[in-house]
């Protein structure tokens, strides 16, 4: 049986007056054939940074997202775990709407990012990108200096502060600083692996975002790598939101507060199993398909 979207339901955004928006996409979306139960929302977030409500999303006509609610506390390192294909990148790509690059995406519910819905008409997406900021898996430096790359938001958006100081700034914030300091003029691209991702993340935090978005940002990384990068995300967490979506489950229980169990059905779609802190999730899950694949059952 294929399902309709509800009643009231619509395509998100609605068209803003001259902002570049998430296209409307072609086909009907549908909704998933099995009723979703609906996840436990933790409530446990009394002051959440990011509230998600009930979102769902389509790439065309395939619903990769469903029924997602998730509270993200501030401050904190949130991680996303699941399995590969159950929505994860999706997922942290909707909190800052990156998806809206992917014409025939529609979305619908609510991402609230300190109490504004992000998908709200009028919400300028390249504002949204600038206080919510991106991590990616493979270290993606500019072909340009380390000092370029690191100050070519702030140039964006127009800074008018000392352009050094605040390459400086960010570089010691990411850890980089003392390694990279006498060759500020080289290209990006001659340093290591590691150091690369430590450039990106110099580079998402020169804007001062308030949220740090990261996708697997240490699957390229060897463990010292990796293991720096996880001291790193300790740190910022004083001063960001971090979101972080890792297959790596000790890194999970390393780094993060809470963990958000996903897991797509058999119809692929994707849907938040458990949400709660990391020691719980961890150390007592609720629901038996999170154990299962926290303790390497499947996934
Ligand atoms: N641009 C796209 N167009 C169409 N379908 C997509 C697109 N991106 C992802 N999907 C589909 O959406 C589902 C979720 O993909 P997503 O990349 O979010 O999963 P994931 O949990 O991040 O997986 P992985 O752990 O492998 O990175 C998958 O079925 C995938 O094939
Ligand atoms: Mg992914």
């Amino acid at each position: 049986m294929v399902g309709t979207i509800p009643e009231g339901a619509r395509p998100l955004p609605q068209k803003a007056p001259g902002a570049p928006l998430m296209s409307s996409g072609t086909g009907t979306p549908i909704a998933s054939p099995a009723p979703a139960a609906k996840p436990p929302i933790d409530v446990d977030v009394p002051d959440p940074i990011v509230e998600i409500r009930d979102f769902d999303l389509w790439y065309g006509k395939f619903q990769a997202l469903e029924g997602v609610s998730l509270r993200v506390p501030r401050n904190q390192i949130t991680a996303l775990i699941g399995p590969s294909g159950c929505g994860k990148t999706t997922l942290l790509r909707s909190i800052n709407r990156m998806n809206d690059l992917i014409p025939y995406v529609r979305a619908r519910g609510e991402i609230a990012v300190d109490g504004r819905n992000i998908y709200d008409p009028g919400v300028d997406p390249v504002e949204v990108r600038r206080v919510i900021g991106m991590v990616f898996q493979k270290p993606n430096p500019f072909p340009k200096s380390i000092h370029q790359n690191v100050a070519f938001g702030a140039r964006i958006n127009g800074y008018r502060g000392d352009i050094d100081e605040l390459v400086e700034r960010a570089l010691k914030q990411a850890a980089l600083w003392e390694e990279v300091s006498d060759k500020l003029s080289e290209s990006g691209l001659t340093l290591s692996g590691g150091q690369q991702q430590r450039l990106c993340i110099a580079r998402a935090i020169a804007v001062s975002p308030d949220i740090v978005l990261m996708d697997e940002p240490c699957s390229a990384l060897d463990p010292i790598a990796t293991q720096r990068i996880e001291d790193l995300m300790r740190r910022l967490a004083e001063d960001y939101t971090i979101v972080i979506v890792t297959h790596n489950m000790q890194q999970a229980a390393r780094v993060s507060d809470r963990t958000a169990f996903m897991l797509a059905g058999d119809d692929r779609t994707g849907r938040l199993i458990e949400y709660g802190t990391t020691d719980q999730i961890f150390s007592t899950p609720r629901d038996e398909r999170t154990e299962a694949y926290i303790t390497g059952r499947f996934g």
